[in-house]
């Protein structure tokens, strides 16, 4: 795919379809007058005609509004289709990202093969006399508009028809447009191609990630996983160890070793690396890896394990962003860590009452097997610190509490260190996810007391099981600055909103790459 500045204004284009993205609040008429003045002006009955019918239609520039155009040769383009942005006043690479991932699931498949994108014109400076404004507050940043739409177009356009059968109408519609060119941005071509280069890299790994949480059980397993990994660790030049259970329990990882007794499959530790040089730190970001969660002999109900494919959601994000670390190369070193295992009610499972020693030593009386993503990452935090990880960043689908105090829509992010969490929660700010804070008081320790063992693996049912996942975890980082990313909601979507498709979304891939990616060199 090519991305161009377009030089042109509206009635010089030639474009199948040119998009003009409108605020909320602004009139087509205006909209038009601001690209094109000479145009609007010759053409006034025509924008005139327009005008009207897009107001009969509701048009208003709302997020997620379309209004469509025949242009009958009046410019050169054959359609013109308005795209509304929403409230100006907001984070409007957020806007854009949104919008960009709406239009291309509208002109991006088919018969469309080049479209130009034009974006309104900066809002004048105003008077912020009074409110403290940097030059980066103030102005618009086209490079990361640029980026931002680049990512929701190809994030948009993310399907997965692999087992579709073939006759299926939907299956032929794949992306058709080669050249999307953008207008009103003050870029050169070359700051264009960087932001392209970087907006295109995220999605395409994200839908990457999306397509390893769409494959079912039974075929992404652990084994699948690793493989994965290691075609991205070979691809992107990063080293890779993939650890089998012998390897496993000669290290003494009791903890995760406990949880795939129940399963045929075999368990795979993943670790990916990449040695960033002089780098002075080592971030870890850690990914639970359960390929199916059954819940163990603590089975889950039907309904609630109908979709515990993506509880690997956490490993596809690890990899996924590995992908872009190996890409872009920041300069901070970085090791991607997937613990991969099924839990699942074998003869040989977990008792509700067995005793795990986890490789720090700790002892873990596991109370409730359907606890297990907190058990496989107990190990995967105390590897991380023995390969000398300085920081400490896991990202999993760990507890249907989050899902009930956020819903789909934010994850949970906890921690030892205010610091780093800010820095995610910015990051994150910047990725268009949002993350919401849950405290870990002290107080949520004493649910985890066992009477046998260090701790036990679940806490009393109902009573902030989030945050006690969370303190059960704090127990497995030696002290380090550590943050986890409760992702179990807006990790799958039943229905597709704004740039996350329905099915599993690779939810915090977007917010570890700025993270990781703001380390430059
Ligand atoms: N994978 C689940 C959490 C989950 C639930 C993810 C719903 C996505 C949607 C996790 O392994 C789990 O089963 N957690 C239990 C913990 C409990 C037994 C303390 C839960 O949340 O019920
Ligand atoms: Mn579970
Ligand atoms: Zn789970």
């Amino acid at each position: 795919m090519k991305y161009k500045i377009e030089q042109s204004l509206l009635s010089e284009a030639k474009v199948d379809v040119a998009c003009i993205l409108v605020w909320q609040g602004k009139t087509i008429a205006e909209a038009l007058a601001a690209l094109d003045g000479p145009f609007a002006k010759k053409q006034a009955k025509f924008v005139a005609h327009i005008a009207e019918i897009a107001d009969e239609d509701s048009f208003k520039g709302k997020a997620g509004q379309f209004f469509n155009v025949l242009t009958y040769e009046r410019i050169p383009s054959r359609r013109i289709i308005f795209s509304g942005l929403g409230v100006e006043d907001c984070n409007q690479a957020n806007a854009v990202r949104k919008l960009a991932a709406n239009l291309a699931r509208r002109v991006g498949k088919g018969v469309t093969k080049s479209a130009a994108v034009f974006f309104p014109p900066a809002r004048r400076r105003q008077k912020i006399a009074s409110r403290k404004a940097t030059k980066d507050t103030e102005q618009r940043n086209d490079a990361s508009l640029a980026q931002a739409f680049i990512e929701g177009w190809h994030l948009g356009l993310y399907e997965f028809s692999k087992y579709k059968s073939q006759n299926n109408g939907d299956n032929k519609k794949t992306s058709s447009v080669a050249t999307l060119s953008f207008a009103g941005l003050k870029l050169t071509q070359r700051e264009l191609d960087a932001a392209a280069k970087l907006g295109a890299a995220i999605a395409e790994s994200t839908n990457f990630a999306r397509r390893m949480i769409a494959e079912p059980p039974a075929y992404m397993t652990p084994t699948r996983l690793a493989e994965e990994a290691k075609t991205v660790a070979k691809e992107f030049g990063l080293a890779i160890k993939i650890l089998d259970m012998a390897q496993m329990e000669k290290l003494g990882m009791g903890s995760i070793l406990g949880v795939a007794r129940g399963a045929k499959e075999p368990a795979k530790f993943i670790v990916i690396s990449y040695d960033a040089p002089r780098s002075r730190k080592k971030i870890a970001i850690v990914g639970k890896g359960i390929t199916f969660d059954s819940g163990g002999l603590s089975l889950k109900p039907a309904q609630s394990m109908e979709h515990m494919k993506y509880d690997m959601s956490g490993a596809a994000v690890v990899i996924g962003a590995m992908r872009v670390v190996g890409e872009f190369r920041p300069a901070v070193s970085v090791i991607g860590i997937a613990a991969a295992t099924e839990n699942m009610p074998g003869g040989a499972a977990l008792h509700p009452g067995d005793v795990l020693t986890a490789m720090n030593g700790k002892t873990i009386e596991v109370n409730n097997t359907d606890a297990e993503g907190r058990l496989v990452l107990a190990d995967a935090l105390t590897y991380a610190i023995k390969q000398g990880a300085d920081e400490l960043i896991d990202v999993a689908t760990l507890t249907g509490a989050v899902v009930s105090a956020l819903g789909r829509v934010a994850a949970g992010i906890m921690g030892s260190d205010q610091s780093l969490i800010d820095a995610l929660m910015k990051s994150a700010e910047e990725a268009g996810e949002k993350l919401w804070q849950l405290p870990l008081y002290e107080e949520y320790r004493e649910s985890l007391k066992s009477d046998i063992a260090d701790l036990k693996n679940a806490g009393a049912r109902g009573e902030a099981a989030s945050a006690s996942a969370g303190m059960f975890l704090q127990e497995f980082v030696a002290g380090k600055p550590w943050a986890h990313l409760d992702i179990a909601g807006p990790a799958w979507l039943d229905k597709e909103r704004d740039e996350c498709n329905k099915g599993g979304t690779a939810f915090g891939l977007r917010t570890l790459c700025r993270y990781l990616l703001s380390y430059r060199h």
